[in-house]
């Protein structure tokens, strides 16, 4: 053996899992805005392995869409389960992909379930340290419930001796509460030849992985056994654990964050995915939730309510209450809602500033331009200075086709007017209120639609409707 051993890992995800009553795969169902799979993975590929072979069967190709979609240009591949025959003819299946990648004797393969998400890249680090020159070493736990899993059998000497799955254990051997977690880090040769050497013989009639444990006892001497806690490696099954561990795994991220120099407020209501950053000093509100790629930059503040998916927000940013963002931006100083609405593609540019029930859909607010009150603006270019009365409309839609509407620096639009795209004002023009614009308007400008106002004198007396004299 010359050179570096290397790490590689295999990740079981082969399987349906039924109990999840899902047309999904288990392993893609979403917890934290990422395929429940890919927090194994990315534990692996922290420890070290490369490749990671991902054993596939239930719904190949979308698993294998959808994890390389969360992991571009990780050093992923692929093995081809396509009848469940157990755990061991699982892993017999990435064999070849281990080869293939060069994994031999002395190099090291950690193997590992799709279904345990709250499993840490410590963890396995950890682990790997523990097999060193040794055959095989394994991570359990002791269980509160110990019901339907490997239990853990050591010798005098307290070494582990083998594995044996519930329903093949006696009653004795049933009163265990050590339990086998499906985590193993084994030495390449040895894997291959060990794998070679399973048989269905047992009470599921399936190819069992865990007979590899006792097969390294018998010829490498000590099986080493990392203990973790429970909830680390709790496997996911039902729509209740997984639950159950998207709880576990928000608190462990926000968490970091408030280490990091994070506010928050109410942790038990504050959701917030895996992929979220959130700078220092940056304060989130009870009850926000903070989904996808979202970027909040320091100082900013995230108010109660608040829904932002996506979105980018800038340093000393303000979301206030209730406001619902996607795909868009919010620069520096700039502040939104209470009752905001961000559609794909909007950009709020420095210090503007939106307010109640304004809407922007793939529209640009201009430094330091204001839209207060009750408005949609879609498809807008909306230079700097500008300020929008209550009530404006950008009416982009024909009804076929969507329209552009420009809007030029230090432009002032009144109350109650209705902008029909494609359209431009022009810089520092003026709407008067309550107007239908339809033609361009010059820079320096005023446009008024209205015609001029009539007041019919005594009118009410003579013509307003009465009310009836009651009966
Ligand atoms: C396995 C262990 C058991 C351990 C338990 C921990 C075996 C024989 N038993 O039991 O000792 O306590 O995990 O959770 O290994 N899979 C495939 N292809 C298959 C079979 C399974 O890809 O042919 C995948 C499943 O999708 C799942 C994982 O392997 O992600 C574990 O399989 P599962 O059937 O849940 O293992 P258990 O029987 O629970
Ligand atoms: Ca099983």
């Amino acid at each position: 053996m010359t050179g570096k051993a290397r790490r590689a890992a295999v990740v079981l995800a082969a399987g349906k899992g039924t109990r999840m009553k899902s047309d999904k795969a288990k392993v893609l169902h979403p917890l934290g805005g990422r395929p429940m799979l890919s927090y194994p993975v990315r534990a692996a590929l922290e420890a070290g392995c490369a490749p990671v072979v991902v054993v596939v069967g239930h719904q190949a190709e979308s698993v294998k869409a959808e994890l390389a979609k969360d992991l571009p240009g990780a050093p992923l591949s692929f093995a081809l389960q396509s009848e469940q025959l157990g755990t061991g003819h699982a892993v017999r299946m990435a064999v070849d992909a281990l080869k293939a990648a060069g994994l031999g004797a002395g190099d090291q393969v950690l193997l590992l379930a799709g279904d345990v998400p709250l499993l840490t890249g410590a963890t396995l680090q950890r682990l790997a340290e523990a097999q060193g020159a040794w055959k095989l070493a394994l991570v359990t736990c002791l269980a509160r419930e110990p019901h339907g899993y490997g239990r853990v059998l050591r010798g005098l000497e307290g070494g582990v001796l083998r594995i044996v799955e519930h329903k093949d254990a006696s009653e004795f051997e049933r009163q265990v509460k050590e339990i086998n977690a499906s985590i193993y880090a084994v030495e390449a040769g040895f894997l291959y030849e060990a794998l070679e050497k399973l048989s269905p013989k047992n009470a599921q009639g399936e190819y069992y992985l865990t007979d590899i444990v006792a097969q390294a006892a018998h010829v490498g001497g000590r099986v080493e056994a990392i203990v973790v806690d429970e909830a680390e490696v709790a496997g996911v099954n039902d729509r209740e654990q997984l639950a159950a561990a998207d709880a576990v795994r928000r608190q462990r991220k926000l968490s970091a964050m408030m280490r990091a120099g994070v506010t928050v407020i109410d942790p038990q209501s504050t959701f917030v995915d895996d992929a979220v950053e959130v700078e220092a000093d940056a304060t989130l509100e009870p009850m926000v939730s903070l989904r996808g790629k979202t970027r909040v930059a320091q100082g900013a503040s995230i108010g109660q309510g608040a829904v932002v998916i996506n979105c980018t927000i800038g340093a000393n940013a303000k979301v206030l209450p209730y406001s619902h963002f996607d795909e868009s931006e919010m620069k520096e100083r700039t502040t939104a809602g209470p009752f905001a609405r961000l559609r794909p593609g909007s950009v709020m540019l420095p210090d503007s500033h939106i307010g109640n029930y304004v809407e922007l859909k793939n529209t640009t607010l201009g430094a330091g331009s204001k839209s207060n009150h009750l408005a949609y603006l879609g498809d807008a270019t909306i230079g700097a200075g500008v300020n929008l009365g209550a009530g404006t409309i950008t009416c982009n839609y024909d009804g076929v086709n969507k329209h552009r509407t420009i809007i030029e620096d230090g432009v002032f639009v009144g109350s109650d007017s209705q902008i029909v795209a494609p359209i431009t004002l022009g810089k520092g023009s003026y709407v008067g209120t309550g107007t239908t614009i339809r033609e361009d308007v010059p820079p320096g400008a005023l446009a008024v639609s209205a015609g001029k106002q009539r007041n019919l004198e005594g009118w009410v007396e003579r013509k307003a409707p009465k009310k009836k004299a009651k009966e």
